[in-house]
């Protein structure tokens, strides 16, 4: 069965596409790597062209699309559990009372905006949706190491289809949920907000805040921030002062608030307070609920765990014997997280060690390409799929006509002289 994962919603960013043949992934790309824009938000095309070329595949040959992300009017639960909490924060914060009468006409109608869906023959395969956090999971829980083991899978990030985070339990190849987050209490959507204060990037240089934190002092940034927080209630984790800042991050209304914290404080002493809470807020929780879940094992997914010294804080809890960080964490990642978990509800279930294609890949790294004999450029070549054809990425360029189009009679020949008698005539590079 070949399942292409899409990641390619609009307002969302690292649109990426990937392939599940049998439950093993194949390729995944992220269209920011052909396009070259930095967190790509396009539609991916030539991600989606890209994956179906390396597993030598057609579109003719998908079976089933998993989109990452709700459908639009999925959502709506979600819209509406949004703005009830929207509308109890407001009756302590005249600016969160504004933003509800203010967007909230706005942010339904966009509920019926239809999304992007694929063109040409992959417009008439049979489509399924995955919700973020969802996806973000199963792409964790899928491609970790620990086989049938119960364990948890938790996904923290900014925001995505209305959440901040979830928990799962993973076990014998099936994940259930255990909670959502709502976005309003974005610990990922706060510390882009400090990174854009501090006059970085949102959402591309939270590590720069994460290496400058090393320069500073926590206090008194952390204490201010935890007087704002209520550790006790994940559901209502900020008072109505700080849920402004995830709520309109970049915005006048959210940046007040940080002017409030941290305008008295040097960068350096900003970014230690801001990990500090981080780090502090985070683990408490982790460390709560892998008392009440009763495991030792983690998987995460998300991009909150790009933060490294994060995961490493997490690794450091007495209760946490492991864990596993997907190696593509942020929404890059969705797409191959979509097709995992559509897989497993085909299949019902799914053996986690399918999904590590990573492993796989590096197998076949030392591969010698059999036509030119160069070592290393192997890796690279369109083998994956099946059984390895030993063709290196150079010699299978070089059956392109001169058009730029594949060269199917040259392509196949290169293939064919691999299993000819070794007293064919050998030429390098086709
Ligand atoms: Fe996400």
């Amino acid at each position: 069965m070949v399942i292409l994962g899409i990641n390619g919603e609009k307002r969302q960013h690292n649109s990426a596409a990937s392939v599940l043949i049998d439950g093993k992934l194949i390729a995944s790309v992220e269209e920011e790597r052909i396009s070259r824009v930095k967190g790509d938000s396009a539609y991916p095309h030539r991600s989606i062209a890209e994956v179906l070329s390396i597993a030598g595949i057609t579109d003719r040959d998908v079976d089933m699309i998993a989109l990452s992300n709700l459908s639009r009017w999925d959502q709506k639960p979600c819209m509406d559990r949004f703005f009830r909490q929207v509308a109890r924060l407001g009756k302590t914060e005249p600016l969160i009372k504004n933003f509800y009468w203010k967007h909230q006409f706005e942010r339904y109608a966009r509920i019926l905006r239809p999304r992007k869906k694929p063109a040409g023959i992959l417009a008439q395969k049979p489509t399924q949706t995955v919700e973020h956090h969802q996806a973000h999971a199963a792409s964790a829980y899928y491609a970790s190491p620990y086989g049938n083991e119960r364990i948890a899978v938790i996904t923290l990030d900014g925001a995505g289809d209305l959440s901040w985070g979830s928990v799962w339990i993973g076990e014998n190849g099936k994940m259930r949920e255990v909670l959502h987050l709502p976005y309003l209490n974005s610990i990922g959507l706060l510390y882009s907000s400090i990174t854009n204060y501090l006059g970085f990037i949102a959402g591309r240089h939270e590590g720069k805040v994460l290496g400058l934190a090393a320069f500073g002092k926590p206090e008194p940034l952390l204490s201010r921030l935890l007087a704002h927080t209520n550790q006790d209630d994940w559901n209502n984790l900020f008072d109505a002062r700080l849920a402004r800042v995830p709520l309109r991050p970049v915005s006048e209304m959210g940046m007040s608030v940080i002017k409030e914290l941290c305008g008295d404080l040097s960068r350096e002493d900003i970014a230690a307070g801001l990990q500090a809470y981080t780090e502090k807020v985070i683990c408490d929780w982790v460390q709560k609920q892998a008392r009440e879940l009763k495991v030792t094992k983690l998987a995460v997914a998300g991009g909150v765990f790009s933060n490294v010294k994060l995961n490493q804080r997490i690794l450091a809890l007495p209760e946490i014997e492991d864990i596993y960080v997907h190696p593509n964490m942020g929404d890059g990642g969705l797409s191959t997280g979509a097709a995992f978990e559509v897989y497993a509800r085909l299949q019902g279930g799914m053996r986690p060690e399918l999904g590590q294609v990573y492993w796989a890949r590096r197998s076949i790294a030392r591969m010698r390409c059999r036509p030119c004999k160069n070592w290393g450029s192997a890796m690279k070549s369109r083998t994956i799929l099946r059984r390895p054809q030993r063709v290196c990425w150079r010699t299978a360029r070089s059956s392109r006509g001169p058009t730029g189009k594949w060269n199917t009679g040259r392509a196949l020949w290169a293939t064919a002289r691999l299993w000819l008698p070794a007293t064919t005539p050998a030429s390098t590079n086709g």
